[in-house]
C-alpha cells in the first residue's frame, strides 16, 4: 500500500461536506491531518461545531479543527443556505458533542504550518467558499506554493448556477476570494456543478449505508432533510453531494477527466456575479490554468461513495 496522502479539507458543514469528511476519514489513500473551517452555508462558528461533531461521530476527534474565515474577503455573504442544510447545517440532526476543543491557531496558520512541515506535498480539498485559501496565498505565498493539489468544489462551466442563473454557491459567497484562488498558479482541479450535478446519491444508497452500524446511520439521518429538499425542490430521488465528489477526486486523483482551461470568476455587480467564465474554446498551457473536471461516471462516483460510508462502521 503506498504512503497515504496528506490531505486538508477546508470546509463549511454544512450536509456534503459532512459526508465528504467522512468520506476521507474512510478512504486508506489520504490521511485527514486537518480540518479548517470557514463561513459559508451556515455561520462560522457553527461551522467549526459541526467539523468538530462530524469527526467526533467518526471517532476522529484526534484530527486538528482550526477556525477560519468569518466573512469574505471584501463584500458580505448576500445571504445563508440554512433552508437548504438546516438552520444549524446537519439537516436538523444533533450530533453528540466532540471532547476536542477548537485548535487555538487560525486556520491560515495552521494551514501554513503543516505544508511548511510535512515532508510529502499536501493535498487541499476546499469544499466551501474560497476565502481562507485567498488569505492563505495572501499572507503565507510560501507556504501556499507548497501546495501538492488544490481540488475546489465550486463553479460551473456549462450548467449555470444553483444560487443565481450564473453563479455556483461557494463561488458566489465570496467571488473575490475565488478570483485570487483560481487565478494563481496552484495546481487547481475545479470541481463544478457539470460534473457533480451528474452524481446523484439515491435513496437506495442511503438505505445501504444506513443499515451498516451508527455511523452510517446517522450519516443518513443527516441527508434525509436533504433528500426531502430535492424531492420537493427538483422531483428527485436522490440527493447531489458536491463535495464528497471533490473529495473523491483528491482521494483518487485522475477519477474525474479534467482539461485545463483559463478561468476568470466575474466579480462585477451584474447578473452574473459570482459566475466562474471558463474558457471552452481551447486546452489552456497557461501557468494560472486550471484542471476543470468535465467528465464523470456518476453512478461509479455514488457507489464509491456508498461502499466507503459502508466501511466506516467495520474499521
Ligand atoms: C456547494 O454549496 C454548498 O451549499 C455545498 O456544501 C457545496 O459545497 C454546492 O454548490
Ligand atoms: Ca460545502
Amino acid at each position: 500500500m503506498p504512503v497515504p496522502i496528506p490531505l486538508v479539507i477546508d470546509t463549511d458543514p454544512g450536509i456534503d461536506d459532512a459526508l465528504a469528511i467522512l468520506l476521507a476519514l474512510a478512504s486508506p489513500e489520504v490521511d485527514l491531518r486537518l480540518v479548517t473551517t470557514v463561513h459559508g452555508n451556515v455561520e462560522l462558528a457553527q461551522t467549526t461545531e459541526n467539523a468538530l461533531r462530524v469527526l467526533h461521530l467518526a471517532g476522529r476527534s484526534d484530527v486538528p479543527v482550526a477556525a477560519g474565515a468569518a466573512a469574505s474577503l471584501v463584500h458580505p455573504q448576500p445571504e445563508r443556505a440554512g433552508h437548504v442544510h438546516g438552520a444549524a447545517g446537519l439537516g436538523g440532526v444533533e450530533l453528540a458533542p466532540s471532547p476536542a476543543a477548537v485548535d487555538p491557531r487560525p486556520a491560515v496558520v495552521a494551514l501554513a504550518e503543516l505544508l511548511l512541515t510535512s515532508p510529502e506535498p499536501v493535498t487541499v480539498a476546499a469544499v466551501g467558499p474560497l476565502t481562507n485559501l485567498a488569505l492563505l496565498l495572501r499572507v503565507f505565498p510560501d507556504a501556499a506554493a507548497r501546495i501538492g493539489r488544490l481540488v475546489v468544489m465550486g463553479g460551473s462551466a456549462t450548467r449555470g448556477g444553483n444560487v443565481t442563473a450564473a453563479a455556483e454557491f461557494n463561488v458566489w459567497a465570496d467571488p473575490e476570494a475565488a478570483q485570487a484562488v483560481l487565478g494563481s498558479p496552484l495546481p487547481t482541479v475545479l470541481v463544478g456543478l457539470d460534473v457533480t450535478l451528474a452524481t446523484v446519491l439515491d435513496e437506495g444508497g442511503i438505505a445501504r449505508f444506513a443499515a451498516a452500524g451508527p455511523i452510517g446511520a446517522q450519516a443518513a439521518a443527516i441527508l434525509q432533510q436533504y433528500l426531502d429538499h430535492a424531492r420537493s425542490a427538483y422531483g428527485t430521488a436522490g440527493v447531489v453531494v458536491h463535495d464528497a465528489l471533490a473529495v473523491t477526486e483528491a482521494i483518487r486523483p485522475g477519477f474525474l477527466g479534467t482539461v485545463r482551461r483559463d478561468v476568470v470568476v466575474d466579480t462585477g455587480f451584474g447578473a452574473g456575479r459570482g459566475q466562474t467564465l471558463v474558457d471552452r474554446r481551447t486546452v489552456s498551457g497557461a501557468a494560472t490554468a486550471v484542471d476543470v473536471a468535465e467528465q464523470v461516471d456518476g453512478a461509479v462516483a455514488a457507489d464509491f461513495l456508498v461502499s466507503r460510508l459502508s466501511g466506516l462502521d467495520r474499521r
